[in-house]
């Protein structure tokens, strides 16, 4: 075997793989050879998981001896195998998607301990749940409209339910405009916004469990397309911005995630969805909005419209009472700047932004936590004609300011923002469990958050 593993030049480096035909040596007619790197850890093994499974096309059965002996190493390789094997080919006319092996099987020494048996079906259950927020992702954004993805969300938690071990109630409001005025200034021109009386804009989940210890409020940016509106954005910003919808598309997906594991915690879920176009109904810079508190703000940039719906849902989030609240947006390019484009920034209270990384550390993705300092109070009250500035057109700290913006809806409840304009697209190549475009980021994170509070640490004596 090391004679083998010089002839292919294969080192063991994260991201290598080798194909051997075995000749007939052992049962299996190929053998595909994964680098995991220097050291076996989930985040290692799950990437080497995916980049097996894109390198399995044909296969009637597989057997993944991964290093798989806790049950931590177990979901690496049910994620990295599932999520690394995804693809989105609704739209092509030939697919030619490889046909999945009708078995595979998880190799592991530990395969009698019921913990690590137990750590299959939940870790395929944030598979199903990124998959499927991939999916809605990358759906072309004149097909996901706000209406569309109202209803998909709708027929989701239907299916969801069936096989949930506890169902969500799914409400689909129509938007009105005195109640909710700074969603309907982003989407007032959008065909398919809530300008249109009876036009759903509003998508929000109840998971109520009878034996809850713990209320979440989950709330989601849902723009489906963000064209900058009036403020236009560049072309080259302008590509992707399908993508803005993906926080809705994670508070969504881990409240199913939640159903179906039966978690005994009870989650408030809202996902504000609306597009930002350009058309003679376009919100102006110089508008001032009332938001669903009755908050006045200045709109100075149009391009800033997250802020805006997401102010209007952390309202409606805030009424449900919730033990904590966690936002979760595509909020802004300044946190893209500030981190790269692989994790996300947590902004909040220290005690919950400390929550959500330990959550993302256990869910294998990247968050870094950034202050907010006192002086952006002063920054996101700039404005001389209403309560709030939208912006204030300073670019440094952007993306705190933001956060700065955001908490003023809250409540005073204990809370945490995700800034996932980062991490949500992947505009490279597949790699690990990653493929090329959307990559689900925040589903895990979330069900990590829900599982937590869902089993709280027991407190200490005092
Ligand atoms: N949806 C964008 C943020 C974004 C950028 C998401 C890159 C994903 C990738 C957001 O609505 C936006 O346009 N933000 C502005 C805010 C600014 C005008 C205050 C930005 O970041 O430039
Ligand atoms: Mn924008
Ligand atoms: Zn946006």
């Amino acid at each position: 075997m090391p004679g083998l593993l010089a002839t292919l030049g294969a080192q063991g480096r994260p991201g290598e793989v080798a194909k051997v035909p075995t000749n007939k040596v052992i049962a299996s007619p190929l053998l595909v050879l994964v680098g995991l790197g220097e050291e076996v850890t989930p985040d290692a093994v799950r990437r080497a998981a995916g980049n097996a499974a894109r390198a399995v096309t044909n296969a009637a059965s597989v057997a993944l001896a991964l290093p798989a002996d806790s049950p931590a190493l177990v979901r690496a390789v049910v994620e990295g195998w599932g999520l690394g094997g995804y693809s989105f080919t609704t739209y092509k006319s030939k697919p030619g998607t490889p046909t999945a092996p009708a078995e595979v099987v998880l190799l592991t020494p530990a395969a009698r301990r019921a913990d690590v048996a137990a750590a299959v079906e939940p870790a395929q259950v944030v598979v199903d749940g990124i998959a499927a927020a991939r999916d809605w992702v990358n759906t072309p954004p004149g097909d996901l409209t706000p209406p569309a993805f109202a209803d998909a969300i709708g027929a989701a938690v239907k299916a969801a339910n069936k096989e949930a071990r506890r169902p969500v109630a799914g409400s689909r409001s129509t938007c009105s405009t005195s109640s909710v005025s700074t969603s309907s200034a982003v989407a007032a021109c959008s065909r398919s916004g809530p300008a249109r009386p009876r036009r759903r804009a509003w998508s929000s989940l109840t998971y109520a469990p009878k034996d809850a210890v713990a209320h979440v409020a989950l709330v989601g940016k849902g723009i489906t397309f963000d064209s900058g509106g009036l403020w236009i954005k560049p072309a080259a910003s302008m590509a992707t911005m399908k993508e803005d919808m993906a926080g809705a598309a994670a508070v969504v997906q881990a409240t199913i995630a939640a159903a179906r594991l039966g978690l005994p915690v009870r989650v408030s879920a809202f996902a504000a969805l609306a597009e930002n176009m350009v058309g003679a109904a376009s919100m102006r810079p110089g508008d001032v909005l009332t938001t669903y508190a009755g908050t006045t703000v200045e709109v100075t940039n149009t391009d800033a419209e997250g802020r805006l719906v997401l102010a209007d849902a952390l309202g409606r989030a805030v009424e449900r009472a919730p033990d904590v609240l966690v936002d979760i947006a595509t909020l802004t390019g300044h946190m893209v700047l500030a981190l790269g484009d692989k994790m996300a920034g947590v902004l909040g209270d220290d005690a919950v932004v400390a929550e959500v990384l330990a959550a993302g550390e256990a869910a294998g993705e990247d968050a870094w936590p950034m202050p907010i300092p006192e002086f952006y109070d002063e920054r996101i009250r700039s404005s001389k004609v209403a309560d709030l500035a939208q912006y204030d057109g300073i670019r440094w700290g952007g993306g705190i300011f933001a956060a700065a913006f955001l908490r003023e809806f809250t409540g005073g409840l204990p809370w945490a923002h995700l800034d996932i304009a980062g991490p949500t697209f992947n505009k490279g190549g597949a790699n690990g469990h990653l493929a090329s475009g959307a990559t689900g980021y925040g589903v895990a994170t979330l069900v990590e958050v829900l599982r937590a509070r869902a089993a709280p640490a027991p407190s200490e004596p005092s």
